[in-house]
């Protein structure tokens, strides 16, 4: 059985993409393919069946990585579903944890700059409505939390013989 992650934001179509698919580019890099499968999903309805953003998809090409994928909202049975959920920021933690009042999955939800060595800061910005620095800022912190984020998975999957 894999480990699953699920990358969460508020439209999946700028910061969760991005995160899932630069983490997927760091597993095949590391050789880990099929052994950490990676989605995304966003807290809000506003981009149901879109594809990542144009601007974001731009950031990340310039670091050699297409995002792939079409937005789709969080559900209650996501909780389920994955291993572990990794907010960007805390209003996406909030509204994960809102549909989870009993706090059962509390310990499978993170803030994922809990996962960044590099970058002092504490959420990944929402860079909808700036400018191309958000965008490429939102790259570079992502690279640095899903990096973060492989070594501490990797040291709970179980070593293939
Ligand atoms: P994301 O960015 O949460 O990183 O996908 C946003 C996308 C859409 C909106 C806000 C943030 N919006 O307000 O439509």
């Amino acid at each position: 059985m894999p480990y699953t992650l699920l990358f969460v934001c508020l439209g999946n179509i700028c910061r969760s993409p991005a995160a899932e698919n630069i983490m997927n580019h760091l597993i095949e890099q590391a050789g880990l393919s099929g052994q950490i499968t990676c989605d995304s999903a966003g807290t809000s309805s506003y981009h149901i069946g879109s594809p990542p953003d144009r601007r974001m998809t731009s950031a990340a090409s310039q670091r050699k990585i297409a995002l792939r994928g079409s937005a789709r909202q969080f559900t209650k049975a996501d909780f389920e579903r994955f291993d572990l959920i990794l907010a960007m920021d805390r209003d996406n933690y909030a509204e994960i944890c809102a549909l989870d009042p009993s706090g059962r999955f509390r310990n499978k939800v993170r803030l994922m700059c809990e996962f960044c060595t590099q970058h002092m800061l504490r959420e990944v910005p929402d860079p909808y409505y700036g400018g191309t620095e958000g965008f490429n800022q939102v790259i570079d912190l992502l690279l640095d939390a899903c990096q973060g984020l492989l070594d501490d998975v990797v040291k709970q999957i179980p070593v293939k013989p």
